[in-house]
């Protein structure tokens, strides 16, 4: 019997290419956006979710439920970027931003366990980030978050364990997609004390996101990861160097990774 998949966020980037790829190899699979432009899409199932707003999550796991009686498989993945110097983002938009990228996994994880117990089966992934490894330089509120994730992530895999339930994180490095559109950036201020360093690492950031894997790859990783029996807590994805630069980060002296980290963002 073919696996139901539900995919969080699944109307660009990397969960369309998951959804869509994971749809070909025979799964059962469910996309969300918070506006879905159709029913179906590439042979994905559409279902309006916001992982912001509780009532949305309830609606689409139940809905699928009723109709598939089981779902075995959530990719958490939803999520938005953030940038701006620690100092100077606006508390309200870390808020926000935590609301989407550490909340709103959470309440969909919490609502998919109840199932997932009565099943006494499920895998979730959660897509957390290279950045997630370490604080990045202007990126700092997007690390915490998808550390954050990752944390939580450990978690729960023991709490779990015993309702047959698995949970792993899977670490992107640099892929092309449309997050630097939709990611909250805070203001470029001539006047901010940031303005030059902030403006060189934004253009950086923006050239790692457009010349980027192609999100196949990670959807390829995320085939992988499912068809293991017995899966690690966590997994990378990316670029050698990007994937490479985790396992220095707990290898090298810190103050040389930090000094490694402030050349590649000529700060
Ligand atoms: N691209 C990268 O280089 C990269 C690297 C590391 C990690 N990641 C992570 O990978 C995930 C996917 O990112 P992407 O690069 O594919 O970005 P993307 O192309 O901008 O796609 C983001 C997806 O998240 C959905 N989304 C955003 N806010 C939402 C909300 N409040 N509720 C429900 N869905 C929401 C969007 O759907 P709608 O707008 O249709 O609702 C869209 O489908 C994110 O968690 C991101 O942090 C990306």
């Amino acid at each position: 019997m073919p696996k139901v998949v539900l995919v969080t966020g699944a109307s660009s980037g990397l969960g369309q290419a998951i959804a869509e790829y994971l749809a070909k190899q025979d799964y059962i699979v469910y996309g969300t956006s918070r506006h879905p432009k159709s029913d179906e899409i590439n042979g994905v199932k559409f279902k309006a979710l916001d992982v912001t707003k509780s009532d949305t999550i309830t609606s689409c796991i139940e809905d699928v439920i009723n109709k598939e009686k089981r779902i075995d498989i959530l990719i958490n993945n939803a999520g938005v970027g953030i940038t701006g110097a620690m100092e100077e983002i606006p508390l309200d938009e870390a808020k926000a931003h935590f609301d989407t990228n550490f909340f709103g996994p959470l309440r969909v994880i919490n609502t998919i366990l109840p199932f997932m117990r009565n099943q006494n089966n499920g895998l979730i992934i959660n897509i957390t980030s290279i950045a997630a490894h370490m604080g990045l330089p202007f990126r700092g509120m997007y690390s915490a978050s998808k550390s954050a994730l990752a944390k939580v992530t450990e978690a729960y895999r023991m709490e779990i364990k015993e309702f047959h339930i698995k949970m792993v994180n899977l670490a992107p490095g640099d892929f092309a997609t449309n997050i630097a559109q939709g990611r909250f950036h805070s203001p470029l201020k001539e006047d901010s004390p940031y303005y030059s360093n902030y403006k060189k690492s934004l253009d950086l950031m923006d050239e790692d996101v457009d010349q980027g894997e192609n999100p196949i790859k990670l959807a390829k990783k995320v085939h992988q990861i499912i068809q293991k029996s017995n899966p690690k807590v966590s997994y990378k994805s990316g670029a050698f160097l990007q994937s490479f630069s985790v396992t220095l980060k707990h290898l090298l002296p810190q103050k040389l990774f930090e000094n490694i980290l402030l050349k590649h963002y000529k700060l």
